[in-house]
């Protein structure tokens, strides 16, 4: 059985998850590797960007680790077949419906962000975010040409309670082994999907998980108060869309979007899917100067939360922060180390 299915994908992905190779070879020799093409480049090779036995694999193995994908020149290609849709489709496939985000700022780079840094030091606020449902999947959805002219585009928000419930219990029980404080984030000012947002967490506050402090805030004010004081935060709770953008504003506090991985778990027992936040970077794919951090540390999270690994991921961690504190810097973080070089220092702490 595959312990770690590696999803290179697109980009600046191949170059990212080559260093976690470099980093498991190393600090878990013992874990079984496989590697498959997805997004782009799957679509260039098999007609695809996610095959079934691509999927098959997924599901067979404990981790999967996907670097990114995407790319202008898939810009044209039917929606259907673009690498975006795999993802949504790997997501989708694999029901891993949590995910969850963390905004951490390492003490060596609380001057890199663009805040203030008594505004981010000793940050450590984790975003859970709905990840298979909402607006990314809601049907009908649809462009139609009206007859006057101009078309008429339609996507549709839906969640139902089962979904909202699984997702908050995730956000729960984190908190409870944090700072035990969630936020829920929605728009219940505006729309029905936000209202029974709001309903359905408060009921399971209050039969299981009254324990916690929980707050509600609607979701711009939540964009306003992630730069403003984001370290009133422990757990943001909130879904598929405003996930997607508010963890982006979160990955800017901590100094570089090249920082930031992810974990997307599903029931307990099943795979889990670990990518780093940002995107594909087509602007400096394969150049060799992205940031292998977020990729490195998604499969720190891998390690704890599907490997059962979690002595490795404490000395991965503390790895990747001692490489810091020497002034490794990407060009994302104002430095001049190439990917292969910022691998390079994590091996050596290692
Ligand atoms: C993310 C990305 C994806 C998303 C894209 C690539 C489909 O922005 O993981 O945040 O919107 O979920
Ligand atoms: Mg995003």
């Amino acid at each position: 059985m595959t312990d770690l299915l590696l999803l290179p994908g697109d980009g600046i992905g191949p170059e990212v998850t080559a260093q976690v190779r470099r980093v498991a070879e190393a600090l878990t020799p013992a874990l079984t590797l496989e590697e498959r093409p997805f997004g782009g480049i799957s679509y260039d090779q098999l007609g695809t960007p996610l095959a079934d036995e691509t999927l098959a694999a997924a599901k067979a193995a404990k981790a999967v680790l996907m670097g990114a994908v995407g790319g202008p020149q898939w810009a044209g290609v039917p929606r259907d077949k673009r690498p975006e849709a795999g993802l949504l489709a790997l997501r989708a496939g694999m029901n891993v419906f949590a995910n969850l985000r963390p905004a951490l700022c390492f003490q060596p780079l609380a001057d890199a962000s663009t805040l203030k840094r008594e505004v981010v030091e000793g940050l450590d606020l984790m975003i859970v975010r709905e990840l298979t449902g909402g607006v990314y999947f809601g049907s009908p959805r649809f462009i139609e040409d009206l007859p006057g002219g101009g078309k008429r585009a339609v996507d549709t928000q839906v969640y139902t309670t089962a979904e909202i419930e699984r997702v908050s219990r995730v956000a729960f029980e984190l908190a409870r082994g944090r700072r035990n404080k969630v936020a829920s984030a929605e728009k219940s000012n505006v729309m029905d999907s936000g209202l029974l947002w709001r309903e359905v967490v408060t009921d399971l506050h209050k039969r299981d998980y009254a324990d916690v402090e929980l707050t509600h805030i609607l979701a711009d004010n939540a964009a306003m108060q992630i730069v403003k004081d984001p370290k009133q935060f422990d757990v943001l709770l909130t879904d598929n869309l405003f996930g997607d953008i508010l963890s982006d504003a979160a990955a800017q506090l901590t100094g570089s979007l090249g920082m930031l991985p992810s974990a997307a778990l599903g029931v307990a027992g099943t795979p889990g899917l670990y990518e780093p936040i940002h995107g594909s970077a087509p602007d400096i794919a394969g150049k060799g100067v992205a940031n292998p951090l977020a990729a490195i540390l998604s499969f720190e999270m891998a390690l704890r939360w599907s490997l059962g690994r979690a002595a490795e991921a404490d000395k991965l961690y503390a790895a990747v922060n001692a490489a810091l504190e020497k002034g490794a810097r990407t060009r994302d973080l104002g430095g001049s180390l190439s990917t292969v070089q910022m691998g390079d220092a994590v091996l050596a702490e290692l």
